[in-house]
């Protein structure tokens, strides 16, 4: 692999471990715990990993030895900090014991599944140190979910003598992990299965979860470059920029992108669908910034538009659940009809009220909804181009405010997605350090016998030393929701809190960010230099533990 400039120095960085993790530890059990909701129906579904007290890792006199192999996944979508949770555990059970080994399932949970690994030796792990993406081993979004999956599983588990599995992976690959911990611990094979909280979306998070890994770097570096479209725009005064952020559900990213860097508008999908707002009043409101800054002579903007903004407007919320339960209930009715015939088939089965929001929708989103799902039954909704219908909709307003005199300014928008190029960024000092941590913890997990846990960090606003390392149920973090028209038991989804602080920070502001130019720009990341700027936590994560 040749190596950049930047990958050989960073390669040296040793992230910094909580004080109870860098020598001998022990764990310190709280007291019994509960699901988040559902609490009858998540303890039937997990007789044997339901009710497990908290762990928080403790310094102790002498050092664990353990014997035991264990092998890794990384499940979903990319998230700055991958490598380091690897080589975190990699570190950990080499402390344990240095005849220890690791292997890597390739490509996700279909890894495990198909019999398909490496094992991750200091030699291989040496290279992928401090380095962004999932590259080392891969990953797939293959849901981990049936009895002949967790059996074919076990096979490989016996022949490498794993006596641990980490999943590595968001909200739904968690929620697997603890049904697949769930499934060994029933069946007394002996076989540990350990989560990893990971999404750039933020939001695996809870009492327990301070932040899910990658959000900081992610959110770093998408706002260094809406700052320098910013600058750019407030050079040239010309355009108006609609940029679309990843994060497929909540507004987490967009959210904390405008706290750093204050652009003129940002929608948060959570409030319009607390709102109730139509896809009308979201352009009208969008408009009227258009409009004003126009009076002002500010022919210029920026918008930022969270991915998942179409799922959460209530209408176009009631025709996907409509949906959703349609294609569970009849998918493969139609799955070999051509183009129209399946428009055709879904108009002539949605109710009468999905099917006027259906038809109103410009073809391209309304094949989107209709069709293609990922694993987890999930809408695509990074390739809807909502940052266009938004745009296209505003200059169809603003064309008519024109004509009726309300209006005489000029309108040219430009479009930009920031999803992909932040996931796989070298990870910030944070996701680095807290990365190393949580693979660490998992490592401690295992070796103190625990299964359908999550590895936690806390106090992670405090400096590394004091971060707090241990463990969560993960069934305390269940409750039941419709998933594909049938009632799942799910890991909660953390959406923006309206009543949170930082989403009150951002709409104490915002007024004066669409009428005034209150830009900032905070540059890209840095690894090297004045804590102030090396080891800046999020805004969001810094106002929540304020
Ligand atoms: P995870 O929840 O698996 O971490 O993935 C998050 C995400 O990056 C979303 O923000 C985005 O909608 C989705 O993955 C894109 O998925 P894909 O990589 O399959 O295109």
């Amino acid at each position: 692999m040749e190596k950049s400039a930047l990958q050989k120095e960073r390669a040296a960085y040793k992230p910094k471990l909580p004080k109870a993790l860098q020598g001998a530890v022990k764990v310190v059990e709280g007291a019994p715990t509960q699901s988040v909701d559902n609490q009858e129906e998540i303890k039937k579904l997990f007789p044997n990993t339901y009710g497990m007290p908290l762990v928080e890792f403790v310094t102790a006199e002498n050092a664990l030895q353990k014997e035991m192999n264990v092998g890794v996944i990384l499940s979903g979508g990319q998230a700055p900090g991958g490598h380091n949770v690897i080589s975190g555990l990699f570190d950990e059970i080499k402390k344990l014991n240095p005849n220890n080994r690791l292997y890597g399932f390739l490509m996700g949970p279909s890894g495990l599944v198909d019999h398909k690994y490496i094992e991750i030796t200091e030699e291989l792990i040496a290279d992928y140190r401090n380095t962004g993406g999932f590259d080392l081993i891969g990953s797939g979004r293959t849901k981990l979910e049936k009895v002949e999956q967790f059996e074919k599983g076990l096979e490989v588990i016996r022949e490498l003598n794993i006596k641990a599995v980490v999943i590595i992976g968001g909200d739904d690959s968690n929620t697997n992990a603890c049904v697949l911990a769930e499934y060994y611990a029933a069946k007394n094979y002996g076989v540990q299965v350990i989560g990893c909280p990971k999404t750039i979306d933020g939001d695996l998070k809870n009492e327990q979860i301070e932040t899910s890994f990658g959000f900081d770097t992610a959110t770093k570096t998408y706002s260094e470059v809406i700052g320098n479209i910013e600058r750019d725009c407030n050079s040239a005064r010309k355009y108006w920029h609609f940029i679309k952020l990843m994060g497929r559900s909540a507004s987490h990213i967009a959210l904390e992108c405008a706290l750093q860097t204050q652009p003129n508008i940002c929608l948060i999908s959570e409030e319009i669908e607390a709102k109730d707002l139509t896809l009308n009043d979201i352009v009208e409101q969008i408009a009227s910034t258009v409009a004003y800054r126009a009076s002002q002579g500010n022919n210029f903007g920026v918008v930022l538009i969270p991915e998942g903004l179409i799922e959460f407007i209530p209408a176009i919320g009631r025709l996907i659940q409509e949906l959703n339960d349609l294609l569970a209930a009849h998918g493969q009715d139609y799955k070999d009809l051509d183009k129209d015939a399946q428009r055709e088939y879904i108009l002539s089965h949605l109710s009468e009220a999905n099917k006027a929001t259906f038809e109103t929708l410009p073809e391209g989103v309304a094949r989107q909804l209709s069709l293609d799902r990922d694993p987890h039954g999930n809408v695509q909704v990074s390739l809807i181009e909502t940052e266009k219908l938004i745009s296209e909709m505003v200059g169809a307003k603003l064309d008519q405010w024109a004509k009726e005199g309300k209006y005489n300014g000029k309108f040219s928008a430009l479009h930009h997605f920031f999803g992909y190029e932040g996931r796989c960024a070298a990870p910030s000092n944070f996701d680095a350090d807290y990365c190393y941590a949580l693979g660490a913890s998992a490592a401690q997990l295992i070796a103190n016998g625990k299964t359908g846990y999550m590895a936690i960090v806390k106090n992670t606003t405090a400096g590394t030393e004091e971060w707090k390392a241990g463990g969560v149920p993960i069934t305390m973090m269940m409750n039941m929701e419709k998933r594909n028209g049938e009632m799942k038991p799910v890991i909660r989804k953390a959406l923006v809190d309206l009543n949170g602080k930082p989403f009150k920070a951002f709409a104490a502001q915002r007024d004066q960010w669409a009428k005034e130019t209150c830009y900032v720009y905070p540059g890209p990341i840095q690894y090297w230099g004045p804590a102030s700027v090396c080891d800046l936590p999020t805004k969001t994560l810094a106002l929540e533990q304020e």
